[in-house]
């Protein structure tokens, strides 16, 4: 029970922690193209697949002028509490009402009515979910690493279909730390690579699922544009730092290293922990963003 106490405050804490370095990263450009390409339309339609706690749509609420009707497709439940919790602090925040109301938050503004239903389930069984003729952009935010081949062609294939307007922001790509270290490319290279590790699904994609959804709509005649979303994580940002040095200690800790590398992992963790701690440490994390107008 305390386990799954901590799991939860552990998920919830890390998608905040992200969250401005998202905001921060957006491309700013690209992101203009869609906000323009829905900008006739007075009342939009949005599925926020992978939704977390609700990110994705905290930010472009206020960034569409239009009234929005969204849908959070979110499989793990245990994030549903705090995705309310953050749109009703957005809501008092903007003075704006909030009611919910079998199962739909209504947040109302002098101009706008937004409406957000949280889905727990599958994204990949968004057909069956909500009604793909009324929707007027899938929205993703750092949703498909962990996904395999198929399951990237069947998200892929279904919007094609559909010819569904489809936005996929901060998808990772690699790190680059600042300063370097002889072992950087040895760890960083065995992180991505257990993000490529078998899952019950298949083989995961890891840093390469972006480009395969470029290259997967790009066979497809789709209507693609994409740009890099970097994240700069400067000295100050310690607990982001922590955040990303546990990541890398958890998986390379699975990976079952040969003793002389972990002795050299050891190391190599100890001299980024110093650096962070005397100030010295920046890190570059690596991102695409896709849009796809359907
Ligand atoms: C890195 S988090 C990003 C969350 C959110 N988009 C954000 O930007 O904060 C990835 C999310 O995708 C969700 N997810 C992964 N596979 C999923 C699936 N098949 N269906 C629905 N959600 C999924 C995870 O539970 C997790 O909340």
């Amino acid at each position: 029970m305390v386990e799954e106490e901590e799991k939860e405050n552990f998920d919830i804490d890390w998608l905040n922690e992200r969250y401005p370095f998202d905001v921060e990263a957006r491309n700013k450009a690209l992101e203009s193209k869609v906000i323009a390409h829905l900008a006739k339309k007075s009342s939009i339609t949005l599925v926020d697949v992978g939704a977390g706690t609700g990110s994705n749509c905290l930010y472009f609420v206020e960034q569409f002028s239009q009234n929005q009707n969204w849908y959070l497709v979110e499989q793990d439940t245990d994030l549903r509490k705090a995705t309310i919790r953050r749109l009703k602090d957005y809501a008092n925040y903007y003075k704006y009402s909030f009611e919910q109301k079998k199962g739909t938050i209504h947040i109302r503004s002098v101009k706008r009515k937004i409406t957000v239903t949280i889905l727990n389930d599958s994204l990949l069984n968004l057909a069956a979910l909500v009604d793909l003729k009324k929707v007027d952009l899938v929205l993703a935010n750092a949703v498909f690493d962990l996904f395999s081949t198929e399951q990237i062609s069947e998200l892929v294939d279904l919007i094609t279909k559909n010819k569904l307007n489809f936005y996929h922001t901060l998808s990772y790509e690699g790190m680059t730390f600042h300063p370097a270290d002889p072992f950087d490319d040895v760890f960083v290279g065995a992180y991505n690579e257990h993000m490529e590790r078998p899952q019950d699904f298949g083989k995961a994609l890891g840093r390469k699922a972006s480009q395969y959804m470029v290259e997967l709509f790009t066979a497809q005649e789709s209507a693609i544009q994409s740009a890099t979303s970097t994240w700069n994580i400067a000295p100050i940002d310690i607990k982001m730092h922590y955040y990303l040095l546990n990541f890398m200690e958890n998986a390379l800790g699975e990976m079952d290293l040969a003793p002389a590398m972990q002795s050299n992992f050891e190391k190599w963790i100890r001299r980024k922990k110093d650096l962070i701690i005397t100030g010295q440490q920046r890190l570059e994390i690596a991102h695409l963003d896709i849009f796809v107008k359907g």
